[in-house]
């Protein structure tokens, strides 16, 4: 069976006070034992305060890396770097910098290798933007931008996929339920083309995009979305609670 994954992708949001109290907030509304992976990504500056105060209960990365281990690299930070500040995770080809920050699939595969080299354990996003769902392109998409970072050379065991379809994101237009449940099952099904039946079983694939507590228990009830990777909603604990609590109740996808 596959472990739901509730995220929270704070991204550049929050200040040092609000960040740790965060923290403390979602711990005390968490089960002791949810049965479910709870995660928060806050931003870099934020990371070695936040570990001070995160419960072993939840889980922490960033939101972004860079592919060298160190050097002259002006402003990036290294996976290890990661790690020493206490992060397990990191994720990887968020829409916000393939489309603003401008990174491409030959820097993306280039980052999951190096966070995996590391130690680090990945999510890798993937979406289509408005334009590209509209002419019919979502699967062109999605299977490029699997195919541009994951393959032979990349082992899945630390990886998990967010689908995150761009029209989705931070503008309220959650994807339905029906709608997430086609792409996840898609690229289920691409990650089985790509590498087998078995690997493609066991993948954590999550949905972001608009997850709110009243909407996240029907989406990780669909068979093959496994957990979700939350913006907006993640900065309050009371609606992040209400999407871990979602998650728990869904029942777990896989054989
Ligand atoms: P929202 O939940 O704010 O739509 O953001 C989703 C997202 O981009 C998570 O990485």
């Amino acid at each position: 069976m596959r472990r739901k994954f509730v995220a929270g992708n704070w991204k550049m949001n929050l200040n040092l006070a609000d960040a740790k109290a965060l923290v403390k907030a979602i711990q005390a509304g968490l089960p002791a034992k949810p049965g479910i992976d709870v995660g928060v990504f806050p931003p870099f500056v934020y990371l070695k305060s936040v570990a001070e105060v995160l419960p072993p209960s939840m889980i922490m990365g960033a939101q972004n890396c860079y592919f060298e281990a160190g050097g002259a690299f002006t402003g990036e930070v290294a996976p290890q770097m990661l790690k020493d500040v206490g992060c397990t995770w990191v994720i990887i080809g968020h829409s916000e910098r393939r489309h603003i920050l401008g990174e491409t699939g030959e820097v993306l595969k280039k980052k999951v290798k190096a966070a995996l080299a590391a130690g680090l354990r990945v999510i890798y996003c993937v979406g289509e933007l408005l334009a590209e769902r509209e002419a019919n392109q979502t699967e062109v998409v999605l299977r490029r931008q699997i195919r541009e970072a994951l393959g032979a050379d990349v082992t899945l065991d630390s990886v998990v996929i967010a689908y995150e379809p761009v029209w989705a994101i931070g503008t309220g237009k959650t994807a339905t339920p029906a709608q997430a449940q086609e792409a996840h099952a898609f690229i289920r099904g691409e990650i089985a083309n790509l590498y087998n039946g078995s690997v493609a079983d066991k993948l954590i694939i999550q949905y972001g995009g608009s997850v709110k507590a009243s909407n996240a228990q029907e989406l990780m009830g669909q068979p093959d979305v496994d957990g979700a990777l939350v913006g907006g909603a993640s900065l309050k604990a009371v609606e992040f609670l209400g999407i871990i609590k979602g998650g728990i109740a869904a029942p777990a996808g896989g054989k």
